[in-house]
């Protein structure tokens, strides 16, 4: 675990998840995203000990465990740290198995409540909402950019140093080589927000879960490069009909041969409601259509 200057006042740790600190002074500072709870967080408070750090707040891109996992073990060091989120991400980060409610429709199984304990322990309280666009916060300008459709509640936070941090928003070259798609919790803003964020011209963006941060140079093509990647999961879901008749979980299994998938229960759930997702966006657009003549409800390419 390292810590590496980006610009300015505006740092970030790498790892599985990418951890952004930004220097309010000398001491104090803001940890963005710190990642999943347990050992992580143990070395990540070494980390702000060895550089005589003071973290007074925590800002969280969005509602998932492992960017907002590590919160409730730093309440427990830093007994006066703040927590910061949009509106929807405060709501789940508070309320972490509503998360599981909308994955399932309903009551979940034990084993899926164990998942998420694993890298999250307890929850917090999120007390301050993040505005869309301008906040001074500790005196500093933080630019706040609504990004939903990985999650409801995603957001860029832009420090005044123009470094972005994306959560989640876009997919990293390592992962789109193993999944060649990522969780989206709704198609049509996602796709939204890809084009949104086109629109900025950062100094330096720094991805969830990318092994490296991208300079001005580079951050067009990456957001292209995922804007293609979407198109393309987009039309091989269309192709992997075939002319059949399929209900979600035949279109799923489909999807999880073409990609080469590993199945697991929790993940099970994940991927079944990008296909949801997906389906929904494609049945608004007129490209799906649906027949439960057989009381099996089913879809299909209206004109393949
Ligand atoms: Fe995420």
């Amino acid at each position: 675990m390292k810590l590496h200057h980006i610009k300015g006042n505006t740092y970030y740790i790498d790892g599985i998840v990418n951890t952004g600190i930004y220097k309010i002074n000398e001491h104090d500072c803001i940890i963005i995203d710190p990642g999943v709870a347990g050992t992580r967080i143990k070395r990540l408070i070494s980390l702000l000990e060895k550089y005589e750090l003071n973290p007074k707040a925590v800002f969280i891109t969005h509602e998932h465990v492992d960017h907002n996992g590590g919160c409730y073990q730093l309440s427990q060091t830093y007994k006066d740290i703040e927590f910061f989120g949009s509106k929807y991400t405060a709501f789940y980060t508070e309320n972490s198995d509503m998360l599981f409610y909308y994955l399932t429709g309903g009551q979940f199984a034990k084993l899926m409540d164990e998942d998420i304990r694993k890298s999250f322990i307890k929850e917090v309280k999120v007390n301050n909402i993040f505005e869309m666009g301008e906040n001074t916060i500790y005196g500093k300008k933080f630019n706040i950019i609504p990004t939903p459709g990985h999650c409801r509640g995603s957001v860029a936070i832009v420090t005044d140093d123009n470094v972005s941090f994306v959560g989640d928003l876009l997919i990293s070259e390592r992962v789109l080589e193993i999944l060649g798609f990522m969780y989206i919790y709704n198609t049509d803003e996602h796709r939204e927000s890809l084009e949104k964020i086109k629109e900025y011209e950062f100094d330096y963006l720094v991805n969830g879960h990318s092994r490296k941060y991208y300079d001005k140079g580079e951050i067009a093509e990456f957001i292209q490069r995922n804007v293609d990647a979407f198109d393309d999961f987009e039309n091989t879901i269309i192709k992997l009909f075939k002319d059949d008749k399929l209900r979600h979980e035949d279109i799923l299994k489909r999807v999880i041969e073409h990609y080469g998938l590993k199945v697991f229960y929790t993940e099970y759930h994940y991927y079944k409601a990008v296909i949801q997702s997906m389906i929904a966006s494609l049945m608004d657009r007129g490209i799906l259509d649906f027949d439960v003549s057989d009381k099996t409800l089913r879809y299909f390419v209206k004109n393949p």
